[in-house]
């Protein structure tokens, strides 16, 4: 059975009073979860207080960004073994704000991927097309090259320890969620390509659904058979909604 993931970005939100009461109730709620995993994704400097008060319990933290490369220097960057130190599991790579805000390109978010393998954490992979995309009817390539790139690099063995996430870009942050019958269709279109490299990593990668995921949408779309959970955004800096997501992502 395929692992079930909730997975809180917090972009840059957060202070460490929020965090400390936002964490707290997510800790407390998360002791019921059987089969879903709970994850926040935090900035970097919340990474010692995700620590300290993560550690030992049902929750596990990441970040959202990392640098493809292990040290040097590269003033403001930060190396996936630091975030290794920082008890990190899940780092998110390739996320749209960072290819359309930050120049991010497909080689880029694999060697991100890449560096994130290579400290046995797990990078939680974004693809995802636009509005003009859907549009034109080519969200089905948009979404094959942005896994393909990513797929040639990591090869068999890189894929079978990641997470990947399908956020349309026209349903982020907008309120505009993908229908669950659109979402199951590029899950089905992902899970398919992954397929044809290998049917074993098809089967058990997780795909995580993520654009406007809020309490009232997550179990209509985390129902559908190729859709493993989410990647939630503004949703998961309130802890009633982040939970229940949470539940809805344990089925
Ligand atoms: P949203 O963000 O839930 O606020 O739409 C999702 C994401 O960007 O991961």
């Amino acid at each position: 059975m395929r692992q079930r993931l909730a997975v809180g970005n917090w972009k840059m939100h957060g202070s460490l009073p929020e965090n400390q009461v936002l964490l707290s109730k997510i800790v407390a709620a998360a002791g019921s979860l059987s089969r879903a995993l709970a994850v926040v994704c935090v900035p970097f400097p919340f990474l010692a207080q995700a620590q300290s008060l993560l550690a030992g319990s049902k929750v596990a933290w990441g970040a959202q960004n990392v640098s493809q490369y292990p040290k040097g220097a590269f003033t403001g960057e930060v190396s996936a073994g630091m975030l290794r130190e920082q008890g990190c599991r899940y780092v998110i790579v390739g996320h749209s704000e960072r290819r359309q805000m930050f120049g991010e390109d497909d080689v880029t978010v694999a060697l991100k991927a890449q560096a994130v393998l290579a400290e046995k954490m797990v990078p939680i992979i974004c693809v995802g097309e636009t509005l003009p995309q859907r549009d034109q009817g080519v969200t089905e390539e948009v979404v094959g090259r942005q896994l393909g790139v990513v797929a040639d690099r990591l090869g068999e063995e890189g894929l079978r320890a990641s997470v990947l996430a399908y956020e349309p870009v026209w349903a982020i942050g907008t309120g505009k969620t993908a229908t669950p019958a659109q979402a199951q269709a590029v899950h089905a279109c992902l899970r398919s390509l992954l397929a044809s490299r290998s049917n074993s990593v098809a089967a058990a990668m997780p795909i995580l659904y993520g654009g406007s995921v809020k309490a009232s949408n997550a179990p209509e779309l985390f129902d559908m058979p190729d859709v493993d959970g989410g990647l939630i955004g503004g949703a998961a800096l309130i802890a009633e909604e982040f939970i229940a997501i949470c539940r809805a992502a344990n089925g």
